[in-house]
């Protein structure tokens, strides 16, 4: 003899009921247990051209300071993006270590200004790890 049961709405709420609340099982997990959300150390670049100052949030990509700038609508003046023209000229004011070196191109169009921290935002590479 088969013993069938018919389910019903009303019958899958008792069982709801009965259900533990997971409220109370998610205080009972051991604080060790609980993973803390990873930081990650966010580095900043603040430069600063004609008189306006921007903030450029490096990621792990490799790329120009400019493009990176652009991405992120730091919406800085640029021409030839080949380091000639001089017209991307930034002042880098902090996080100058993400920078990569001086390239010989920017040595030549900057000329004097490298000492005073001025970069091509269009030759610099950005690689912060
Ligand atoms: S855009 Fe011309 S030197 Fe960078």
């Amino acid at each position: 003899m088969m013993i069938s049961r018919k389910l019903t709405v009303g019958s899958l709420k008792e069982k709801a009921k009965a259900m533990p609340d997971h409220s109370v099982i998610q205080k009972t997990v051991p604080s060790q247990l609980k993973r803390k959300p990873e930081k990650r150390a966010i580095n900043k670049i603040k430069i600063i051209q004609n008189n306006k100052n921007y903030t450029v949030i490096s990621n792990q990509k490799k790329s120009s300071l400019l493009d990176l700038a652009l991405e992120q609508s730091q919406m800085l003046s640029y021409k030839c993006k080949k380091g000639s023209c001089g017209k991307c000229m930034v002042e880098v004011l902090s996080g100058a270590s993400c920078l990569e070196a001086v390239t010989k191109q920017e040595r030549e169009t900057l000329k004097g200004n490298l000492e005073r921290n001025y970069r091509l935002s269009c030759q610099a590479i950005v690689n912060c790890k």
